[in-house]
């Protein structure tokens, strides 16, 4: 018997060990008097979590308290590059136009870095130019048409004005790249000049660079989990909670337990509680239905893992928060039992943190998405909701989580649109979609479509989304980069 042993003991009588109760467990613990003296204590109906105290009691003799020391020659780290602080301000219909101005500006300096843009002019000066001479623009798309011979007609502005983009049939690379242009988002084109026309030569998405892909040498690892939807009758407790006993090094092969033990940083995307009013017919799904409880919940569940694993936290469309993005972090009132976690950094919506001081993560819970799928062929094409990697790649590309006004609420901010992707990260997760967890590079960018926690609910079902997966994690070792997934799926 070990104490995985006495983890499982517990776990069949829906008793979760705290991280404490395993620390003070004596190298020469008799386990087998133990399970013995204790071999009547009832399966509870509800989960309790077992903390020393309640361990204590049901022990027949006192134990020394000689706490664990994990000797480690590195020290972690989790720090917040850039998470949104809300300034409530009076919002007037005229700051639309100051915040389209600033996402424009924002935009305009990532293009200029594309060589070919380095000229790039005003339209009103193109528009000023004899026709026939080559001019490069920068502009917001407001329009997308096709003519009735098959050619493209964009409308861009810009501050100083508005210029149609003709891109010809017969420019076969160029008309591949319409279905993935979508309204409001801000690209650039080079080509000949007409009569307040431009012939495009070429388009230009603002996109990436490649990235540096990191490694290091300390043998860490970060986990990526995603919507656990605490409160919901779906939230999938079981598999959560063989998560927790896990990432504690309790569950599992002993493969998975040595993965375990290498996590450090643990990243949540979003969807954390299921909240209350999200859809209607939600109150008949809930198992706690007020907000307080379920954050309370979750908290309980976040205590239990061990300390030395830092948490980055962020909202999603479910948690008690705007809809608006960014969603600012958690509410201190309904969340004020996840601030009180030691380990926990709680981020705004979309958030970048830093971990080990050197991975920069962009979490970003992905409720914009849906919108795209639904609406852009290229992403149809592509393979929709079982595709979500090419979603996150098609917003990298944009670098912007959300171009188009009505793919999500927005606050227009004046002096800068927060939504556009202005730092390029490490790491880029989202969560939302439910479905199988994924990973991909895109230019050295590590793409994460992370798994959820929550069964298929009647809502999913009714939209057809047939591939709902919940009760996986992928872990990513930070010297190697390799991926490994644990499944906790009963079955
Ligand atoms: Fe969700
Ligand atoms: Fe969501």
């Amino acid at each position: 018997m070990s104490k995985q042993k006495l983890v499982s003991f517990f776990f069949e009588r829906n008793y979760m060990v705290s991280p404490g109760v395993i620390q003070i467990i004596p190298e020469d613990f008799d386990y087998e008097s133990f399970v013995e003296a204790n071999d009547n204590l009832e399966r509870s109906e509800s989960t309790i979590v077992l903390d020393e105290e309640m361990f204590k009691q049901l022990l027949p003799f006192d134990v020394k308290e000689d706490k664990v020391s994990v000797s480690q020659d590195f020290v972690t780290n989790l720090e917040v590059v850039h998470s949104y602080l809300d300034k409530p301000k009076k919002r007037e219909v005229k700051d639309f136009v100051l915040y389209m101005k600033a996402r424009y500006k924002q935009m305009k300096k990532i293009l200029v870095q594309r060589g070919d843009l380095i000229s790039a002019i005003s339209i009103s000066k193109a528009n000023g130019k004899q026709a026939k001479e080559p001019a490069a623009i920068i502009g917001i798309v407001q329009s997308i048409g096709q003519t009735k011979n098959g050619h493209y007609m964009l409308e861009l502005e810009d501050p100083t004005g508005i210029s149609k983009v003709l891109v010809s049939i017969n420019k076969e690379e160029l008309i591949e790249m319409m279905d993935q242009i979508v309204l409001d988002e801000v690209i650039g084109v080079s080509g000949m000049t007409g009569d307040n026309i431009i012939f495009a030569n070429q388009i230009y998405f603002p996109d990436l660079p490649v990235k540096e892909y990191k490694k290091i040498s300390d043998d860490v690892a970060v986990a990526f989990i995603s919507d656990l939807h605490v409160g919901s009758k779906l939230f999938a407790k079981e598999e959560f909670e063989k998560f927790i006993e896990w990432i504690n090094g309790n569950y599992g092969t002993d493969e998975q337990r040595e993965v375990a033990m290498k996590v450090k940083y643990l990243i949540i995307s979003g969807d954390l509680i299921d909240g209350v009013g999200i859809y209607p017919g939600q109150q008949k799904e809930l198992t706690i239905d007020d907000i307080y409880g379920q954050y309370d919940q979750l908290a309980e569940y976040l205590s239990l893992i061990r300390k030395d694993v830092k948490m980055a936290i962020c909202g999603g469309n479910h948690d008690a928060l705007r809809l608006a993005e960014p969603q600012p972090p958690l509410s201190k009132d309904f969340a004020r039992a996840i601030y009180t976690l030691p380990n926990a950094t709680v981020v705004s919506n979309p958030a970048i943190v830093k971990i080990h001081g050197v991975f920069d993560i962009l979490m970003y819970h992905g409720y914009s998405y849906d919108y795209y799928i639904n609406n852009n062929a290229h992403l149809r094409n592509v393979g929709g909701y079982n595709n979500s990697l090419a979603v996150m790649e098609f917003m990298l590309r944009k670098r912007h989580v959300a171009p188009t006004h009505i793919s999500s609420l927005t606050i227009p901010d004046i002096d800068e649109d927060p939504l556009v992707l202005q730092h390029i990260p490490d790491f880029f997760v989202s969560g939302h979609i439910h479905y199988d967890f994924k990973t991909t590079n895109y230019k050295n960018v590590q793409l994460i479509g992370a798994c959820c926690f929550q069964m298929k609910t009647p809502f999913q079902e009714k939209l057809g989304h047939e591939n709902v997966v919940y009760g996986k994690t992928l872990v990513v070792n930070l010297k190697t980069r390799k991926n490994t997934v644990v499944d906790f799926r009963t079955n």
